[in-house]
C-alpha cells in the first residue's frame, strides 16, 4: 500500500513501549471476566440480544448474511424507546437518574430521572403526532446538546418515524442536503444554542435549509437561547406550545411495535466523494451491539455515573450518549457547552459535582486540556473517576499518559476505542480488567469481531511485521445496512476492494502480541478534531466560489487537532490572493458546509502540481503541507511548480507562526 498515511503516526507510536498490565481489584469488580465470552460470535450475539434487550415479539432467526448485507434478529418486534425508558420504570427504576444535565449558563441545571425522562418522551411524542408525523415520517433534527434532543430521537423512536439528527455546527446547505436527501418532512431545532457565552442562531440557519428543503412542511421550534426568531405561519411551532399541553401518561401514546430491521436513523457522513453518505442504522442490532459493548467497555454498574462528553450530533453521541447508556439504564451527565466556559476548568468541576465514574472523550480535547495545564484538574477532585476512555482518532502515547495520570491519577484504566460512524458500536478496544494497556494502541478486537490487517494484494499482513488495511472480516450486530439510496456507493466503498470483507478505510498493524495500533485514514477522509471531513467536499466548496478556478486540499498533523486542513488555491484570471481573499474563502467554506471545515491554511498558487494526464499530485502537496522532502516528481508536468508551492507554502508559514 501506499506509505503516505503510515507517516503520520507509526514512529510515535511504537517508540512507546511502557504498558500498564491490569490492576488486581479492577480485575476482580470487572464486567468482562475471562469467561464472560467463552463461546462463539453467533452464541454471544445471541444471549445479549435475549436477556439485554426486551422484546414485544422474540426473535427466531439470529442473522442473514448474504454479503455485503446483514440482518439480525429476525423475526422480531421491539421499540427503542421502549428499550431506553418505558420499561425501566417499570421495572421501578423511575426515580433513578438517567441524566444530570447541565447547561453552559452556569446554575443552569436539571436532574431528569427516568420517569422524568418518560413523561417528556411521551409529551414529545403526542406532540409530533399532532403535526401528523407517523410511523412513515422521516425528520430531521438540529439541536444542541439540550435535553430536549435526547426527547426529541426518543419520542421519535417511540412513534417508529425515521430521523436524521444533524450536528448544530453544520451550515444551511448541509442541513438542505441532509434533509432534502432523506426527504424529511418535519424538523425539529431551536432558536438558539449556548457557545462559550454566546448565543448561536439556529433557528436562522434552519430557515435558510428549509428554503431549500421544500418537503419539510413543519417545523418545532425550542426556545433555549432566547434570541429573537422569526416564525412562518402555517409551518413554524414553538415547542412549548406543542408539546406542554399534551399527555404525559405512556398510555396516551404507546411505543410503537418495531421489526428488528426498521430504520432507526441515518447519520450522514463525509466519504472519498463530494456528497455525504446516509448511513443506515436499524432498531434491534444497533441496540444490542451500542449496549453491549458499553457495558463491557466501560464496565458499566448501577451506580456508575457516566459521562460522554461528545456532541449528540455525531455517531458518539447517538450510540454512547444515548441509546447504549438507557438500554443499560445508566446515570449519565450531559453538558451543553465549552470546556472553557467561564474556564477552563468547567469539566473537572462538572466530574467534582457529580461525581462521575466513568469518562469518555476524543484526543483532541486530551490534547487541549493538556496544552492548557494540568493545573485545572488539579483544582477538583477527581477520585470519584475509576475509567476514562476515547475515541474519534489515534490517540498519542503522550497525550495517553498525561490522560490517565492527571485525569484518571495514574491508576484508571484507560479505554482507547476504535469504530466508526459505519460500525455504529466500538469494535476494537481494550476490556478493562482483562487487557494489557499499551499507550497509543487500541487492543484487541471486542469479543465476537474478527478484524485484521491484509496486504496490497488482500494477504493478511502477519502480527508483528508491517503495516496495512484495516478489515473486517465477519458481520456485526450494530454494522451500517448500507447507504441510503445508494447501494452502488455501499458496495464500492467498503466492500469492493478486498472481497468478502469490509474495509474500513483505515490503516493499521498488529503487533507481535496481537494488538492493533490504528494509524489514520489510507483515503482522502481527514480526521480534524475528531471530525471527518473529506478533501472532495472542501474543494467543491472552494470551486463553489466565483473567484475560484481550482483547489486542492490536503491534510498536515496538528498538535491539538490531530489534522488541520490546507487548501491549495488557484484564482480565476491568474489573480493573486491576500489575507482578506484567505479570509473570504475560508468564511464561504464555513458557509456551504459549517465551520467545521474551514482550512487552518491557504496557499495560493498560480498552478497546481499536476500530472501529464492531468491528474491534481496531492502527495506532493501533503508532503509540502508536512514540510517533509518530495517525493518522486519526474511525472510532474511542470516540476517547477512545487518550488514555487512551497516557497508560497513557507511565507504562509512564516506570516501564521
Ligand atoms: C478514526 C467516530 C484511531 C478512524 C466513532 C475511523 C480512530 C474514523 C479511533 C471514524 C481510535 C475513531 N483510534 N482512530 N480509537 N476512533 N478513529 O465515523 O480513522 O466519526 O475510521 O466515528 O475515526 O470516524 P467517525
Amino acid at each position: 500500500m501506499s506509505d503516505e498515511p503510515m507517516n503520520l503516526t507509526i514512529d510515535a507510536l511504537m517508540t512507546e513501549r511502557r504498558t500498564y498490565p491490569p490492576s488486581p481489584t479492577f480485575a476482580a469488580q470487572a464486567n468482562a471476566q475471562p469467561d464472560s465470552y467463552t463461546t462463539d460470535a453467533d452464541t454471544f450475539w445471541e444471549t445479549e440480544g435475549r436477556n439485554r434487550l426486551s422484546w414485544f415479539k422474540p426473535f427466531d432467526t439470529l442473522r442473514e448474511w448474504e454479503l455485503p448485507y446483514a440482518k439480525w434478529y429476525l423475526g422480531g418486534q421491539l421499540n427503542a424507546c421502549y428499550n431506553c425508558v418505558d420499561r425501566h420504570v417499570e421495572a421501578g427504576l423511575g426515580d433513578k437518574v438517567a441524566y444530570y444535565w447541565e447547561g453552559e449558563p452556569v446554575d443552569d441545571r436539571k436532574t431528569i430521572t427516568y420517569a422524568d425522562l418518560q413523561h417528556m418522551v411521551v409529551k414529545a411524542a403526542n406532540g409530533f403526532k399532532s403535526l401528523g408525523m407517523t410511523k412513515d415520517s422521516h425528520v430531521g433534527v438540529y439541536l444542541g446538546m439540550v435535553p430536549e434532543a435526547v426527547v426529541t430521537m426518543l419520542a421519535l423512536a417511540r412513534i417508529g418515524a425515521a430521523f436524521t439528527l444533524v450536528f448544530g455546527g453544520f451550515s444551511a446547505e448541509s442541513l438542505s442536503g441532509r434533509l432534502n436527501d432523506m426527504q424529511c418532512q418535519f424538523l425539529i431545532t431551536q432558536d438558539g444554542a449556548w457557545r462559550r457565552g454566546k448565543v448561536i442562531d439556529l433557528k436562522g440557519t434552519a430557515d435558510a435549509a428549509m428554503a431549500d428543503a421544500p418537503s419539510v412542511t413543519a417545523c418545532v421550534v425550542l426556545k433555549r437561547g432566547g434570541n429573537e426568531v422569526p416564525m412562518t405561519d402555517g409551518r413554524d411551532h414553538w415547542w412549548h406550545d406543542l408539546v406542554d399541553p399534551q399527555s404525559s401518561d405512556p398510555a396516551s401514546c404507546p411505543c410503537e411495535p418495531m421489526d428488528s430491521e426498521d430504520l432507526l436513523f441515518l447519520m450522514y457522513s463525509s466519504g472519498t466523494t463530494g456528497k455525504p453518505k446516509g448511513v443506515m442504522h436499524t432498531t434491534a442490532g444497533y441496540l444490542a451491539g451500542t449496549s453491549t459493548t458499553h457495558h463491557y467497555v466501560f464496565d458499566i454498574k448501577p451506580e456508575t455515573v457516566y459521562w460522554c462528553a461528545a456532541d449528540i450530533g455525531w455517531i458518539t453521541g447517538h450510540s454512547y450518549i444515548v441509546f447504549g447508556p438507557l438500554v443499560n439504564a445508566t446515570t449519565s451527565v450531559m453538558y451543553e457547552g465549552t470546556p472553557d466556559f467561564p474556564d477552563k476548568d468547567r469539566w473537572w468541576e462538572i466530574i467534582e459535582r457529580y461525581k462521575v465514574t466513568v469518562l469518555y472523550t476524543a484526543p483532541t480535547a486530551v490534547r487541549t486540556h493538556m496544552k492548557w495545564g494540568p493545573e485545572y484538574a488539579q483544582k477538583h477532585d477527581l477520585s470519584s473517576l475509576v475509567l476514562i476512555g476515547s475515541v474519534g482518532e489515534p490517540i498519542n502515547p503522550e497525550a495517553w499518559i498525561w490522560y490517565r495520570d492527571h485525569i484518571g491519577g495514574g491508576r484508571t484504566p484507560v479505554v482507547d476505542t476504535w469504530w466508526q460512524t459505519e460500525t455504529g458500536m466500538i469494535l476494537i478496544t481494550p476490556l478493562p480488567g482483562l487487557s494489557t494497556l499499551k499507550p497509543g494502541s487500541a487492543s484487541r478486537p471486542f469479543p465476537g469481531i474478527e478484524a485484521a490487517v491484509l496486504d496490497e494484494n488482500g494477504h493478511e499482513v502477519p502480527p508483528g511485521t508491517g503495516a496495512g488495511y484495516l478489515v473486517i472480516k465477519n458481520p456485526w450486530p450494530a454494522m451500517l445496512r448500507g447507504l441510503y439510496h445508494d447501494d452502488d456507493r455501499f458496495k464500492e466503498t467498503y466492500w469492493s476492494r478486498f472481497p468478502g470483507v469490509y474495509m474500513a478505510g483505515d490503516g493499521a498493524r498488529v503487533d507481535a502480541d496481537g494488538d492493533f495500533w490504528l494509524m489514520g485514514r489510507i483515503d482522502d477522509v481527514m480526521n480534524v478534531s475528531g471530525h471527518r471531513l473529506s478533501t472532495i467536499e472542501i474543494e467543491s466548496a472552494l470551486v463553489d466560489h466565483p473567484e475560484v478556478a481550482e483547489a486542492a486540499v490536503t491534510a498536515r498533523n496538528d498538535a491539538i487537532t490531530g489534522q488541520a486542513v490546507v487548501a491549495y488555491v488557484t484564482l480565476k484570471g491568474g489573480k493573486d490572493g491576500s489575507p482578506e481573499k484567505a479570509k473570504e474563502l475560508r468564511d464561504h467554506v464555513a458557509k456551504v458546509i459549517g465551520a467545521i471545515a474551514k482550512p487552518a491554511n491557504i496557499v495560493f498558487t498560480p498552478e497546481l502540481p499536476k500530472t501529464r494526464s492531468g491528474k491534481i499530485m496531492r502527495r506532493l502537496l501533503r508532503d509540502v503541507a508536512e514540510n517533509r522532502t518530495l517525493g518522486d516528481t519526474t511525472t510532474l508536468a511542470d516540476p517547477t511548480v512545487v518550488s514555487e508551492i512551497q516557497a508560497r507554502a513557507q511565507v504562509e508559514a512564516d506570516k501564521e507562526g
